[in-house]
């Protein structure tokens, strides 16, 4: 079964959700993803590996702009 991965943990947003604000548009750097989808507003972890040192988040939002 597809699973569909939280991205980030604290909002409980998930990959589709980020993927989905992605492909509406208009998202053209990681600030402005945060501002749209809220994810990365709160540990911050998820936003980037350079906010995870410890690694503790598989996916970061600036990995899914690339
Ligand atoms: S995991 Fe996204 S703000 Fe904490």
């Amino acid at each position: 079964m597809y699973e569909d991965p939280e991205v980030c943990i604290c909002l409980r947003i998930s990959l589709s959700d980020i993927l989905q604000a992605i492909e509406q548009g208009g998202i053209e750097d990681v600030e402005a993803l945060i501002r749209k989808t809220k994810a990365g507003s709160v540990c911050k972890m998820c936003i980037s590996p350079e906010n995870d040192p410890c690694g503790e988040r598989d996916i970061h939002l600036t990995d899914l702009l690339k």
